[in-house]
C-alpha cells in the first residue's frame, strides 16, 4: 500500500470516529459502524456545508481504515431461469489496525446466506448484520470477525433486479436463440453482484470460477482464454490489482476472432466479422499508445460486443473492453470509442480515481489520450474534428448545468453518481490537459504523462494527489508558462477559464456558410455537395441547426439526405433531436424504433428529455413503458427520472 493511501485511510478513520465513539467496546461496535455509516449518509447537513474531504469515498460504507480487501475468489453459478447469480465470494483481508471493529462491506439487494471467517482454510460461521438501506448506496453488511481473521467467505445470491446486471431474453440478442447476461459495475454497482469494499480507492486481485449453461461462454475482465472448451465451467484470474468497478462478467453465445497479436473480439457469431472489420485498427492503436505512454501492462486487449441494450458506448473493463454494437457503422467513423476504452488501460485502470469526485482524472485524461490516438492513426483533420466536436459538447453542457456541476472535482455527497453523469469530467478535463500541452509543448507534456503513469501505476489517487505531483514537476519546471492559480481555477471552479484553447476544424467552418445559405433560402439542400462528408461533418452540420425549422425545411433536408433512414446511429440521433423539437412526424416511427432498440443513455436521455421539454410527455411515457422491460436497470432508473421527475425510482 502506498503511503498516500495509508494517509488517506487514516484520515477517514479519524473523521469517521471523531465525536465520541469509544473504540474499545466490542458490544458497541455495530453502533460505531452505524455512526460511521450515518456520517456518510446523504442527508447529513453538517457534511453538506463543509467542503468534501479529499480521498473520502462518500459512496461506500466500507471501513477501509480498518481493513483492506486485497484479493477475491469468486465461485458463482449463473441461473438464467431465476435471473440469479449465486455462490461464494471469499475475501482476503489486510488488517490496518488492531481494533475489534466489524468488517463493513457494501451490498445492494443481495441475499446473504451465510458468512464464515478465520485464517487460511480454518473458517467458522460468524455473525453478520445488514444495516439500513440507503437509496443511493445500498445496504452495509457488518461482519463480526474473530481476532486475526483475514479470510471471509460469504455465500450469497443476487436479486433479479440487481442494478449492475442485465439479463437478456434470447430475442434481445443478435442471434435470437440464447439468453445473455452482462454486468456493469461503474460507478457503484459491483455491490449489487458481489459483497465487497466497493470503493475505487481499494485495489484487489481476483480469481473466479463461473458456472453457466454448457452452451454459453463466460468472459471476464481477466485472462480470457478463447481456446477454453465451451463446457459451462470457466476459470479466470486477474493478477493485477484493480478497483471493484472494473470487475466484469458477461455470458452468452460468444465466439472469438483475433484482430492482431494481442487484440481480438468476442461477439455473437452474427456480429463477429463485422465487428472485427470495424475495429481492425485496435492493434495499431495499442501500439501507438504504448509508444507515447509506456508499455501496455495488461497482457491482452480484447473487445466484447454486447447487445444494443448496453447502457454505455463502452466500458474499460481491463483486458476486455465492453462495447455497444451501435458503433459498428461500417466505415470506422465511430471508432474513437475504441481508442477511448483502450486509453483507459493507462488513465483509469493503471492510475485510478480514488473517489467519484475524482472521475475527471479517469475520463479527462482518457479523452485527451483518445484524441491523441485518433490523430496518430487517422491524421490531423480527424483529430481536429474530434476535438472540435468535444468542445461543442462541453459548451452545450455548460449551457444547461448548475455552477456546482461544472466543477471538475465535483461534490457528489448525497447524490447518485449515475444522476450527475455529464461531459464536464471528459471534455473540460481534456481541454485542461490540452492547454497544459499547448503551454509547455507536446514533447514535454508527453514526458510528463509517461512519468505520471509510471509514478502512480496501480494506485488510486485523488485530485489533490495529482495537484501535488504537478507542483513537484511541471509547476517547478515551467514557472514562466504555468500558473497554479489558473490550474486551481480549472479544477475547482465552474466554466472554462478565459483564454482557454478553442479547438476548431476547417472541415467544419467551411460548412457554416452552406448551412446559412440553405437556411436563408439561397441554395437548395440537394445542391449541397455532401459526397465526401464524414460522420463528423454531418453531426456538425445538423447540431448547428437553429432551434426551430419549418415543416418544409425538415422535409427538404430529409428527402435530400435520407436522414430518417440514416444507418449511422450518431447521425440518426442528431436528426431525431431536431425532429422531436420541431414535431416532425415523418421521423416518429424511426424515433420509436430507435428508443426501443437501443439502450445507450447518451442517446436515450437527451431524446426523452427533449420529448418531455417539447410537450410530448405522453408519447415519452408510452414509448418508455413499452420499452422498459428490455432496458438495462440503469437506463430505467435515469430515464424514469427524466420522464416522471427526480423522485421516480
Ligand atoms: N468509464 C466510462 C463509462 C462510465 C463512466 C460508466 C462513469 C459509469 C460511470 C467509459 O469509458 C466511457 O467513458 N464511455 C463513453 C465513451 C465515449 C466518451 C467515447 C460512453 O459510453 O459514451
Ligand atoms: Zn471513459
Amino acid at each position: 500500500m502506498s503511503p498516500r493511501i495509508l494517509y488517506t485511510t487514516l484520515l477517514i478513520g479519524a473523521l469517521a470516529f471523531a465525536g465520541g465513539c469509544t473504540k474499545s467496546e466490542p458490544e458497541s461496535s455495530s453502533a460505531q459502524v452505524a455512526d460511521a455509516v450515518q456520517s456518510k449518509s446523504p442527508g447529513d447537513k453538517q457534511q453538506a456545508q463543509a467542503a468534501p474531504e479529499p480521498g473520502v469515498d462518500y459512496h461506500s460504507f466500507a471501513n477501509t481504515d480498518d481493513f483492506l480487501v486485497k484479493h477475491v475468489d469468486l465461485d458463482l453459478e449463473v441461473h438464467f431461469d431465476r435471473k440469479v447469480i449465486e455462490g461464494e465470494a471469499k475475501l482476503q483481508l489486510e488488517r490496518l489496525t488492531d481494533q475489534k471493529n466489524p468488517l463493513v462491506l457494501d451490498t445492494r439487494d443481495l441475499h446473504i446466506e451465510s458468512v464464515r471467517a478465520g485464517h487460511g482454510s480454518q473458517l467458522q460461521p460468524v455473525k453478520f448484520t445488514l444495516g439500513k438501506t440507503d437509496p443511493h448506496l445500498g445496504t452495509p453488511l457488518s461482519i463480526e470477525l474473530p481476532q486475526n481473521a483475514t479470510t471471509v467467505a460469504i455465500r450469497y445470491s443476487t436479486s433479479p433486479d440487481a442494478s449492475g446486471v442485465q439479463w437478456l431474453e434470447p430475442q434481445q440478442t443478435a442471434g435470437g436463440d440464447f439468453p445473455f447476461l452482462f454486468t456493469q459495475a461503474q460507478a457503484i454497482h459491483a455491490r449489487s453482484f458481489i459483497p465487497l469494499q466497493d470503493s475505487p480507492k481499494v485495489r484487489m486481485t481476483y480469481n473466479a470460477t463461473i458456472r453457466t449453461p454448457p452452451e454459453l461462454r463466460a468472459v471476464m475482465s481477466a485472462n480470457n482464454d478463447p481456446q477454453a472448451a465451451k463446457d459451462g465451467v470457466y476459470e479466470f484470474s486477474m493478477p493485477q490489482p484493480i478497483p471493484s468497478y472494473l470487475i466484469a462478467l458477461a455470458v452468452g453465445d460468444l465466439d472469438f476472432k483475433p484482430m492482431g497479436e494481442r487484440t481480438g473480439v468476442y461477439a455473437e457469431p452474427e456480429l463477429l466479422d463485422a465487428a472485427a472489420a470495424e475495429f481492425e485498427d485496435t492493434e495499431s492503436m495499442l501500439e501507438a499508445t504504448e509508444k507515447v505512454y509506456g508499455p501496455y501492462r495488461w497482457d491482452r486487449y480484447d473487445l466484447l460486443i454486447l447487445p444494443p441494450s448496453f447502457p454505455f458506448g463502452g466500458m474499460e473493463n481491463p483486458r476486455l473492453s465492453f462495447i455497444t454494437p451501435t458503433v459498428i457503422a461500417g466505415d470506422k467513423s465511430l471508432v474513437a470509442l475504441i481508442a477511448h476504452e483502450l486509453a483507459h488501460s493507462w488513465s483509469g485502470n493503471l492510475v485510478t480515481n480514488a473517489s467519484w469526485r475524482d472521475l475527471w482524472l479517469n475520463e479527462g485524461f482518457t479523452t485527451y489520450l483518445t484524441n491523441r490516438i485518433m490523430q496518430n492513426i487517422y491524421g490531423d483533420e480527424r483529430y481536429r474534428m474530434e476535438m472540435a466536436l468535444g468542445y461543442d459538447d462541453l459548451e452545450a453542457d455548460l449551457a444547461d448545468r448548475e455552477d456546482r456541476d461544472e466543477i471538475m472535482a465535483i461534490d457528489l455527497r448525497g447524490r447518485d453518481p449515475d444522476d450527475v453523469f455529464s461531459n464536464i469530467p471528459y471534455e473540460k478535463g481534456s481541454l485542461f490537459l490540452y492547454e497544459l500541452e499547448q503551454k509547455i509543448g507536446r514533447e514535454a507534456f508527453d514526458q510528463f504523462l509517461l512519468d505520471y503513469f509510471n509514478h502512480f501505476s496501480f494506485e488510486s489517487i485523488t485530485t489533490e494527489d495529482f495537484l501535488a505531483y504537478l507542483q513537484q514537476t511541471l509547476l517547478q519546471q515551467y514557472p514562466q508558462q504555468l500558473d497554479e492559480a489558473r490550474i486551481r481555477q480549472w479544477i475547482y471552479e465552474p466554466g472554462i477559464p478565459e483564454g482557454a484553447p478553442h479547438p476548431r476544424s476547417d472541415a467544419f467552418t467551411k460548412l457554416d456558410p452552406l448551412r446559412d445559405q440553405w437556411l436563408g433560402g439561397e441554395i437548395a439542400a440537394a445542391d449541397i455537395d455532401t459526397g465526401d462528408w464524414t460522420f463528423h461533418q454531418w453531426k456538425y452540420f445538423l447540431d448547428g441547426m437553429p432551434e426551430k425549422l419549418s415543416e418544409s425545411q425538415l422535409r427538404e433536408l430529409d428527402s435530400a439526405f435520407g436522414l430518417t433512414d440514416s444507418k449511422n446511429n450518431e447521425i440518426a440521433f442528431s436528426w431525431l433531436m431536431i425532429a422531436v423539437r420541431n414535431d416532425y412526424q415523418p421521423a416518429f416511427a424511426r424515433l420509436e424504433d430507435f428508443l426501443t432498440s437501443i439502450g445507450r443513455n447518451k442517446f436515450l436521455r437527451p431524446l426523452y428529455r427533449n420529448l418531455v421539454d417539447s410537450g410530448k410527455q405522453e408519447m415519452a411515457v408510452r414509448i418508455f413503458e413499452e420499452a422498459k422491460a428490455g432496458y438495462h436497470p440503469l437506463t430505467v432508473k435515469v430515464n424514469s427520472r427524466v420522464i416522471y421527475g427526480p423522485d421516480a425510482s
